[in-house]
């Protein structure tokens, strides 16, 4: 058994559970959903669940402006709803992350209505209030994220601008206040209380402000300030947050969203163990298809993390971004080499539910757009069964189909060992039975250009070699005595067989090389 954490040595699955899978015939997908497909999950062999927010919320960044941070919307279910989706996945052995944000609530949030309603209020310190900069307009040239726009609105009835980093339906919190603390860390007790593994922070590196709200360099605008703001004060913050983690039985963990490009800022929120459990780390995710990039990534992370003690992460798709198959042209054989390269590399790797049966991002007609930040693409509904509604309650879904749904839907691709979703069950069951590519060392070894390779040793000995062509050409691997038998190929052929020493194009192989064919 290994003596990491869970949280080292899972693959962690992300839901948004608006396009899981609706039960109730709202068009809307719901917690009992997630709950019906934990069979899926679990014969995946997914070993941890991310859920996206589930809380009451008026639903202007869908779930992440957050009315109340300890119910669940009704669109979603109830609190015996969640309970109960706990309990399943447990019995199953599959942990639950859920969402927390801290650094903004929804402007309908009680403690927000309260703030707004008077200077003097006592909760008015709770969000960043200010005069208008001398001569009007907004206190400083802060950036919002999705609108372009300030940073800050004006509030008519009260006469100063109010912090929103997002949407002006999602008005920064201010941690610097400390009932701010308490009431957030309220909110992380009732979660550890019910159960849950962990936690999934929304940007956290925004949770510190500098006092004095300078503005950001000319250099930068129009970079949102969420996208800057890189603060000493967060450390402290977190430093608290994890001790309350740690005050609870089980290794309760958190992962970051620490949304800054540069992998030496990320490595800084995990300070010396003492800050965030891991953090996501987004350079990769923006990395095109591409050997070099991708050697130049894999490089920056282990420069950056593991002489500090890091564990990394790894993401492709996730609920924010154009899905990879999309990103890297549509080709169901690069969606399946990156499915190898991802779930080959030393870190936590998070998929994004729907990735495993390749969907790409849906096409979204003009009159069907709702998200203002434009990422309805990727948030298509899941589609479950062959025929409409495609294993939904019915009515038509909040957003339209991905691509083929008739066939790139779960009871297809399950009846289909050819298909990419098996690919998936295959190398999650690899991760399984090996050390090497849970735990282990990786380094990377001589390949042709346009290639990549790397080994990933064990301390017990276990080792796994693995391959990704990134080239539209079939390639030859150095004679360097590499051999053992092909474990997992993206496109399953010569599995099981020995090693040939060539890799077609957009192919990837997990290769044992200690086996030889009996
Ligand atoms: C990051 C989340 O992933 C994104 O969906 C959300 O819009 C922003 N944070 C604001 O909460």
């Amino acid at each position: 058994m290994s003596e990491l954490p869970w949280w080292k040595t899972s693959v962690v699955y992300q839901i948004y559970p608006r396009s899981f899978c609706d039960t109730n015939g709202d068009g809307v997908g719901d917690l009992a959903g997630i709950r019906r497909h934990l069979d899926h999950l679990e014969w995946l062999g997914v070993d941890a669940v991310w859920l996206s927010p589930f809380y009451r919320s008026p639903m202007a960044d869908f779930g992440y402006d957050i009315s109340d941070y300890c119910e669940v919307d009704p669109l979603f279910g109830t609190l015996a709803d969640f309970d109960a989706l706990v309990e399943d996945a447990h019995d199953r052995g599959i942990r639950i992350i859920v969402d927390w944000v801290p650094n903004h609530t929804s402007d309908q949030h009680p403690w927000f209505v309260a703030s707004r309603s008077g200077r003097d209020n006592p909760k008015r310190d709770w969000y960043l209030w200010r005069d208008p900069a001398p001569g009007g307009g907004p206190p400083n040239n802060w950036v919002a994220a999705f609108t372009g726009g300030p940073a800050w609105t004006y509030d008519e009835a009260t006469g100063q601008y109010y912090l929103h980093s997002f949407l002006p339906e999602q008005p920064d919190l201010n941690w610097a206040n400390p009932e701010v603390v308490e009431a957030m860390h309220d909110v992380l007790r009732f979660w550890l209380d019910r159960g849950v593994d962990g936690f999934r922070v929304d940007v956290v590196h925004l949770i510190g402000k500098d006092p004095d709200l300078p503005d950001d360099p000319e250099e930068y605008l129009p970079i949102p300030h969420s996208g800057l703001n890189h603060r000493p004060e967060t450390h402290e913050l977190l430093r608290g947050i994890r001790r309350l983690l740690d005050s609870y039985p089980g290794d309760r963990m958190m992962v970051g969203e620490v949304y800054l490009l540069d992998t030496t800022m990320v490595a800084t929120y995990y300070g010396s163990g003492d800050e965030l459990h891991l953090a996501f780390n987004f350079p990769p995710l923006y990395t095109p298809w591409d050997a070099e990039r991708w050697r130049s990534q894999i490089e920056i992370v282990s420069r950056e993390l593991d002489p500090i003690g890091a564990w990394p992460t790894w993401v492709l798709s996730n609920h924010d971004n154009k899905r990879h198959r999309t990103r890297y042209g549509g080709s169901e054989a690069r969606a399946r080499a990156a499915a190898v390269l991802l779930l080959g590399l030393r870190g936590t790797p998070f998929l994004y539910a729907g990735e495993e049966l390749g969907l790409e991002d849906a096409v979204v007609p003009t009159d069907r757009v709702v998200d203002p930040g434009g990422r309805d693409g990727c948030r298509a509904p899941i589609p479950w069964e062959p025929a409409p509604p495609h294993g939904w309650a019915g009515a038509d879904p909040w957003l339209p189909w991905p691509p083929e749904p008739g066939t790139r839907n779960v009871v297809s691709q399950r009846e289909d060992p050819a298909s990419i979703l098996h690919l998936y069950r295959r190398l999650l069951a690899a991760r399984r039975r090996s050390p090497a590519l849970r735990e282990g060392d990786l380094s990377l070894i001589d390949a042709p250009p346009g290639v990549l390779a790397w080994r990933r040793v064990h301390q017990s000995g276990d080792e796994r070699v693995l391959i990704v062509n990134f080239s539209a050409d079939r390639v030859t691997m150095p004679r360097t005595g590499l051999s053992g038998l092909v474990e997992v190929a993206s496109d399953g052929s010569g599995e099981g067989a020995p090693f040939t020493g060539e890799v077609g194009p957009d192919q990837a192989l997990l290769i044992d090389p200690r086996a030889s064919a009996s």
